[in-house]
């Protein structure tokens, strides 16, 4: 009977709950013919839950046991079991499969007393079982249409395996590529990286969100989480006013504008009050100006870590400061169901916060339909046809073509001619079928990926030899060890060496292996990890005609490469489909189009680098033998590559940039550029759109990217393309956290990359 009641989706619902004895509130007595709102039915359930009820539903456990099988005895396993019985736990992660979810969900509808359903949480990051491109690698796409289905992908696989909830889209802006969770986000820039965000909320949640093919998102990590010191993950961040209003929130803001039911808060303390517990983020600003009316999960046990931060006492006091610093679900620290009850009757918590999260999380819940149906993400005949479907294979290959950014091709050296060559392949990463899946694809299986070697095989005219070279580390690697360089093995050298002497062309895969990035995958050098510098050179030696095909989770900085090797492609860790979609690459068969979304450094000594930075009070330009600029004394301050670079099969030229400057008028800039494809192939070119304002009462960086399109030209084919610049593209905001437009003179640049050459100015 109890599980029966909530499945109601009228006001029978409340009728009901009165033959079962229970007392509804005022909230509940409306018309028995009028279908009720989702607020109402949530008000009338909270009012008959009891305090331990609402503080079970702000409780989230990590999947236990296997739950298929019998219940556990003795310790945390019995604990957990135990609390799910009593209605305790309002949400669980990492359940996943269809059997192992309903039969939790099983335990929470028809054992506890209300028979709430589950909220059943997953990393879904680039993908469940068919594994797009790492998301910094689509972000390199620029293509949102692509993007948004790559989520939509990943979403109806999800939902399909009983999952209604992602950790996603990560949304962190980082400047710094030692940090291993780049290959999570979107890259460097707020503009580019509030765009993404948006497509992949959407792309997540769809316009639907109690269909059975769409899942809840979270924006993640708020805030200022990608920040952390020296790029060293989980490290303490110290972000000044005009950059955490201008370059963090901005992504967030635009996943709130777009109905992300969920936030994540953040590891990182952030003025010295940790995320988890910051009232300034997470009430004022996330919950009060910008009105978010979904809920906060903590980040995994954060509220329990606010005791090594040095802000809590003890486990009741790091429940006190996470509640009423706006933590609505405590993710794994297990101290919202220990503490919360003792804290509201001490009055150290008042009951009206509980009710409000416990509101929050309620309301996602019936927004995603699970009180009509807590098993409409269970169907097993939809699991099995869904997952790895021909279709889902088909979307991550176009966003893995989408991905790849072409770096280098000197003398044409691309693409490949398709017959009568001899190919010699080299390094382990080209073989490789697991690290392309990249790091965060915890339900994908192992060694599932199509390989450089089996994308390349396809192309049956030339003659194709592989060796391995060397191995870029020792042993099994999995998400949760660390990964051991291998230095020393040269012994498979010889023979790669061998392979390159006799063939007209030599592809090097080399990089990174897929747990290389990702959570607690720092690295403080940016280079070929092992001995696979040493292996390029030493091929070089034999045969200069490389392709450098670059397999990596973060920029990485190459500077001998750049200087010596004619071709490189940054091809990312581009998922199930990725050496399918390098081959394409480098047959000609896609010509390439990405654009990096990160800046990649020369040297580690750069970092953090970025083409948004701010202008000094010293000259830009070397002043013939004065040291007194703003420089290294050994190095360049530009990267080896910037933001929004990529080359393609075929060349592109700006021309006849305008300016129609109707500010005064009707508060628009129209901005129109000529591009024309000057090359002898089809391409498609992103056409980037940059700002500067000249002078401001906070200052402004010297380029703030506010546009983009992209475009598909034929051979000698001419577009005119036309940006509009508003007052929110021409404003930023101030120190007081509000947007505002000053007038004065500002310039603008149009082109392929944050490099734009072509100029004008204009006042407001
Ligand atoms: C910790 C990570 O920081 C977060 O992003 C992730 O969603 C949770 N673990 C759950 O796996």
């Amino acid at each position: 009977m109890r599980s029966t009641i909530l499945f109601l989706a009228t006001a029978t619902f409340i009728s009901i709950l009165a033959m079962t004895g229970i007392t509804t509130t005022p909230a509940a007595t409306v018309s028995a013919d009028k279908p009720l709102t989702i607020d109402q039915k949530v008000d009338s359930l909270l009012s008959i839950m009891t305090l331990e009820e609402k503080i079970g539903q702000m409780n989230q456990y990590n999947g236990f046991w296997n739950v298929t099988g019998p219940a556990p005895k003795g310790g945390d396993a019995e604990r957990k079991y135990e609390h799910l019985r009593k209605g305790y736990v309002g949400s669980m992660l990492n359940v996943r499969g269809v059997k192992e979810v309903r039969a939790v969900q099983k335990i929470a509808v028809e054992e506890t007393r209300l028979g709430i359903p589950l909220i059943i949480g997953f990393d879904v990051i680039h993908g469940y079982k068919t594994i797009s491109p790492i998301p910094l690698a689509e972000s390199a796409s620029w293509d949102l249409e692509a993007i948004k289905r790559s989520s939509e992908v990943a979403a109806l696989e999800a939902a399909a395996s009983g999952i209604n909830w992602t950790f996603a889209p990560m949304i962190d802006i980082s400047r710094d590529a030692r940090w291993g969770r780049v290959m999570e986000g979107a890259g460097e820039d707020p503009y580019l990286g509030s765009k993404i965000a948006v497509a992949r909320v959407q792309g997540f949640q769809g316009s639907d969100l109690s269909s059975p093919t769409t899942i809840a998102a979270c924006a993640k990590h708020f805030a200022g989480y990608g920040f952390s010191e020296s790029g060293r993950d989980y490290n303490t961040v110290d972000i000044g006013t005009s950059t955490l209003h201008n370059i963090v929130f901005p992504p967030f803001i635009a996943a709130n504008e777009a109905g992300v039911k969920t936030f994540m808060n953040s590891f990182n303390e952030l003025n010295g009050v940790p995320a988890t517990a910051n009232t300034y983020l997470q009430r004022q600003i996330l919950k009060k100006k910008w009105g978010f009316d979904g809920f906060v999960v903590s980040d995994w046990g954060s509220i329990v870590e606010m005791i090594a931060h040095g802000h809590a006492k003890d486990g009741n006091h790091a429940a006190e400061l996470a509640v009423n610093g706006g933590s609505d679900m405590d993710m794994e620290s297990s101290l919202y169901v220990a503490e919360l009850a003792k804290l509201v009757k001490n009055n150290k918590v008042k009951e009206a916060l509980i009710d409000d999260a416990a509101r929050r999380i309620l309301k996602v819940k019936f927004e995603l339909g699970l009180f009509d149906d807590p098993y409409r993400y269970c169907d097993e005949a939809r699991e099995k046809e869904v997952i790895n479907s021909k279709e889902n294979h088909e979307a991550v290959l176009d966003m893995a073509r989408k991905s790849i950014v072409l770096l280098k091709n000197e003398g044409n050296m691309l693409p490949l001619k398709k017959d009568g060559q001899k190919i010699a392949l080299i390094g382990s990463l080209a073989a490789d079928k697991n690290s392309p899946l990249g790091s965060w694809r915890i339900a994908a299986d192992d060694n599932t990926a199509i390989s450089v070697l089996e994308g390349m095989k396809k192309y049956k005219g030339n003659t194709l030899s592989y060796a391995k070279g060397a191995d870029v580390a020792i042993g099994e690697t999995s998400f949760i060890s660390e990964v051991k360089i291998n230095t020393t093995d040269k012994s498979g050298f010889p023979e790669a060496i061998e392979t390159a002497k006799k063939a007209d062309k030599v592809v090097m895969v080399l990089g990174e292996i897929g747990f290389q990035s990702g959570e607690g995958r720092s690295r403080a050098h940016l280079d070929l990890p092992g001995v696979q510098q040493e292996l390029l050179e030493e091929i070089y030696n034999v045969n200069k005609n490389i392709i450098l095909v670059l397999n990596n989770g973060r920029p990485l900085s190459l500077n001998w490469a750049d200087e010596n090797i004619p071709a490189i492609v940054e091809a990312w860790q581009l998922g199930s489909q990725s050496g399918n979609a390098i081959a394409e690459v480098l047959y000609g068969d896609y010509n390439p189009s990405g654009k990096l979304p990160m800046s990649v450094p020369r040297s580690v000594g750069q970092v953090p680098i970025y083409y948004n930075y701010k202008n000094t009070g010293r000259p830009t330009e070397p002043a013939p033998d004065l040291v007194f600029w703003s420089h290294y004394g050994d190095e360049k301050n530009s990267p080896l590559y910037s933001f929004g670079y990529g080359l393609s099969y075929t060349s592109f030229a700006y021309s006849d940039l305008k300016i129609q400057n109707n500010y005064s008028a009707n508060k628009k800039v129209i901005v129109s550029v000529e591009l024309k494809n000057t090359g002898k192939v089809k391409g498609k070119e992103v056409a980037q759109l940059y700002i500067r304002d000249m002078y401001a009462s906070v200052t402004r960086p010297v380029r703030e990217l506010k546009g983009f399109e992209m475009v598909e030209l034929n051979p000698g084919e001419s577009r005119t393309i036309e940006f509009t610049l508003t007052a929110k593209e021409l404003g930023f905001f101030d120190n007081s956290g509000e947007w505002i437009i000053e007038p004065g003179a500002f310039e603008i640049y149009v082109g392929g990359s944050s490099d734009a050459k072509l100029k004008k100015e204009f006042d407001l």
